[in-house]
């Protein structure tokens, strides 16, 4: 199981060091493949706390261009530098609030990948595509739009995440049917594109409103190669939890 902890827009440097000396005591190593995608200002520290813990570091984003004019951005090659080996793309928040558009998400994806940043593709429906019974339509349209132009084996480095809108944050998550009929259709959608092999292979996570009561049923649904965390990763207590409650 790939677990990622998604911390967003929380918790300084000072913070992180906190959070990770009362993770590290409590988790076991080699049992999951951890990530913990941070805040850019605590890569570097991060980085030195967990050296040889079996926690992986990721970005939660990067500047669509390589390098230059754009003030406030970070580049794929800067997260590289500080350590990074994951970085998230397309979060629905950062569509929705920030306005990431199709195009922008498969240059952010191609140059993560060119900086040797393993990608970690969100994707999902909102509650109106849902309820216009639209969900595999969108997800077709994100998957096509984010990998367009990518090679067969590039694939290797991209894990994607399955993350209804409106399951973010809401306390309510799919049906475990839903989940699994999405993540067949996400890998449907693959094999059409690249190969049957491809749509083995992938990686396919879940991640909206998963927490320590649900996640071991989440889990084990068929289909399910993972979980990405927001809420319940907060807390280093809790996170280290849910990390164990969740088998193998
Ligand atoms: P929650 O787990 O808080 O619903 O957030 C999920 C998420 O957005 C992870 O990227």
């Amino acid at each position: 199981m790939i677990i990622i902890g998604n911390i967003k827009m929380n918790k300084t440097n000072t913070q992180v060091k906190d959070y990770i000396m009362k993770l590290l005591p409590r988790y076991e190593q080699g049992k999951h493949e951890t990530i913990l995608c941070l805040p850019y200002t605590s890569l570097t520290t991060a980085k030195f706390l967990l050296e040889g813990s079996g926690i992986m570091l990721g970005a939660q984003n990067l500047c669509d261009e390589e390098a230059g004019k754009n003030t406030g951005e970070i580049s794929g090659e800067m997260l590289h530098d500080c350590g990074a080996g994951y970085v998230i793309v397309g979060h629905s928040e950062r569509r929705a609030k920030y306005k990431e558009n199709a195009k922008s998400i498969n240059k952010k994806i191609k140059i993560a990948l060119k900086n040797r940043l393993k990608v970690v593709f969100c994707v999902g429906e909102s509650l109106a595509e849902k309820n216009l019974l639209k969900t595999f339509e969108t997800l077709k349209t994100q998957i096509e739009d984010g990998l367009k132009g990518l090679y067969e084996n590039e694939l290797e480095n991209i894990i994607i995440a399955y993350e209804p809108v409106w399951a973010i944050g809401s306390g309510k998550t799919p049906l475990s049917k839903e989940i699994e009929a999405s993540i067949k259709a996400i890998r449907k959608v693959i094999a059409n594109d690249f190969s049957d092999k491809a749509a083995q292979k992938i990686e396919i996570l879940y991640g909206g409103s998963v927490d320590n009561k649900n996640c071991s049923s989440i889990a084990k649904i068929k289909e399910v190669n993972g979980l990405l965390i927001g809420g319940a990763c907060l807390d280093a207590i809790n996170f280290s939890q849910l990390i164990k409650d969740v088998k193998a």
